[in-house]
């Protein structure tokens, strides 16, 4: 198995003090930063949107990995793309045509992720796995950070991990501590997005590392 990419998420960050709290992760050995986009219809909660990934491209170097919790991805797309979004990943159950929104990020350059929800079966992305560079497997409801962690929906990781080129980062997201962490490593999983256990904790180092 690869190395696992450990994404903090800034939805559990001081927002006052964003550029701060994203240098603080960079410091503490995390390469990427999970941005999640809500909109208050897809899920039951609106966050951050494009004008605050810009900002964040203007100060850091770190890899942004975009979560839109959005409907109609496909409309936003290509501004995530301009703002700096390094990966775009979207929810499969918001999209009539998967395929096109995936052809659609990758035309800007960037690298696709498809998520899905804890209802959804990991089959149903199946015909998906060669085209993307990411599946995000939720583990649970979209739309806030400091969730339980669903141990039915990491199941779905080993048979993602079965049908998917070698290549395939399978992320999970929700409830990741350094319990949790484990489970998804050992079902098949590199790369682990945690917010509020990262966030939360009063020292970041340790907390990266203890994911790792
Ligand atoms: C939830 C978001 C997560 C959230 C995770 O809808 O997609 O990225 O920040 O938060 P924790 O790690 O606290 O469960
Ligand atoms: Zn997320």
């Amino acid at each position: 198995m690869n190395k696992i990419i450990i994404s903090p998420s800034i939805l559990s960050a001081d927002f006052m003090n964003l550029e701060h709290e994203i240098a603080s992760v960079k410091e503490a050995g995390a390469q990427w930063i999970h941005i999640d986009v809500m909109d208050g219809h897809f899920v039951p909660n609106i966050s951050i949107g494009v004008p605050v990934v810009k900002s964040i491209r203007k100060k850091t170097d770190m890899f942004l990995d975009v979560h839109l919790m959005i409907e109609n991805p496909e409309k936003y797309v290509k501004t995530f793309a301009e703002a700096g979004a390094d990966l775009i990943t979207f929810h499969y159950e918001a999209s009539e045509e998967p395929e096109k929104v995936i052809s659609l990020i990758k035309s800007f350059g960037k690298k696709a992720g498809i998520s899905i929800k804890p209802n959804t079966k990991s089959e149903e992305i199946f015909p998906f796995l060669n085209s993307v560079d990411l599946v995000l497997v939720m583990t649970v409801e979209p739309g806030f950070g400091g969730q339980e962690f669903m141990h039915d929906c990491a199941m779905k990781i080993p048979s993602i991990r079965e049908k998917a080129p070698e290549s395939l980062i399978i992320q999970v997201d929700g409830g990741i501590n350094n319990i949790t962490s484990k489970i998804c490593k050992s079902l098949g999983a590199n790369s682990l997005v945690a917010g509020s256990y990262i966030y939360k904790s009063n020292n970041y180092k340790k907390a990266i590392e203890s994911l790792i």
